[in-house]
């Protein structure tokens, strides 16, 4: 795991873009998986004021909503739409949201034979997507029945918070050849901490990355301070400590 601590969530949103317009340019047709919420808004932004094109560039979100009517503003299927693929010149052709039951998302990305290259969040609980503390570590794309801790922390965005989500599963997140981590704040350092260098359980369901053989975790400092340098040291190159 390559775990990259820089200054501030700027530093993060821009060295996340350039790792992205890297894939992108080795790979113009990628298949980017892409995570919503607060944190890689920066990121998408950042891609949006350069110059890479992303024309034929396939997208795959973690996860939606249950229940919200087509054009919500608090959806992901909006925020994908009016952050990603609409600033990037995406086809929405080429994007794909979870809906239905799950299965239809795993046809959907078997179709597309696997995600390339997966951006991540991290919820405060550990929360990987939708995936809820509990939750399998080889589960599948399904509906989920949301905490309240995650329905508080996302009533900014939509309000009232739907009850239900429908997230790809932490097994179908291993299935991503490579995945990118970000987390940015105080309030995420202690998930941050569990999932990184605590146990693979599905108390954390963050913790699953550390199965994955090609990780990226960027964190500003905030949110990597309650990890010790020492934990970086071994096996993990932590470059900006
Ligand atoms: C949300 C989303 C996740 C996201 C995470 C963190 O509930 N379902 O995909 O990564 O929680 O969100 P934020 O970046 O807004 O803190």
């Amino acid at each position: 795991m390559d775990v990259v601590v820089l200054d501030d969530a700027e530093a993060v949103a821009a060295y996340v873009a350039a790792l992205v317009l890297d894939a992108v340019v080795r790979e113009p047709e990628l298949v980017l998986g892409v995570a919503t919420g607060a944190t890689p808004l920066p990121v998408y932004r950042a891609l949006a004021r350069g110059s890479g094109d992303f024309s034929r560039v396939r997208v795959v979100a973690l996860d939606e909503y249950v229940g919200l009517p087509a054009g919500h503003r608090g959806s992901y299927t909006e925020y994908v739409s009016q952050e990603i693929a609409y600033p990037l010149g995406i086809h929405p052709g080429n994007v794909v949201m979870p809906w239905g039951s799950g299965a239809e998302l795993e046809r959907r990305i078997t179709e597309l034979d696997g995600v390339d290259l997966q951006l991540l969040g991290i919820g405060r609980n550990g929360h990987l997507a939708f995936n809820e503390p509990g939750s399998p570590l080889d589960s599948r794309a399904r509906v989920v029945e949301l905490t309240e801790s995650t329905r508080a922390a996302n009533a900014a965005y939509v309000d009232p918070v739907p009850t239900h989500a429908v997230t790809q599963g932490l097994g179908t997140i291993l299935d991503a050849r490579e995945l990118v981590l970000l987390a940015t704040g105080t309030v995420k350092a202690r998930a941050v901490s569990a999932a990184l260098t605590g146990a693979v359980t599905p108390d954390c369901p963050a913790s699953v990355v550390q199965r994955h053989p090609r990780v990226t975790v960027v964190l500003d400092a905030a949110a990597a301070s309650m990890m010790a340098p020492w934990q970086t040291s071994s096996g993990w190159s932590a470059r900006a400590w």
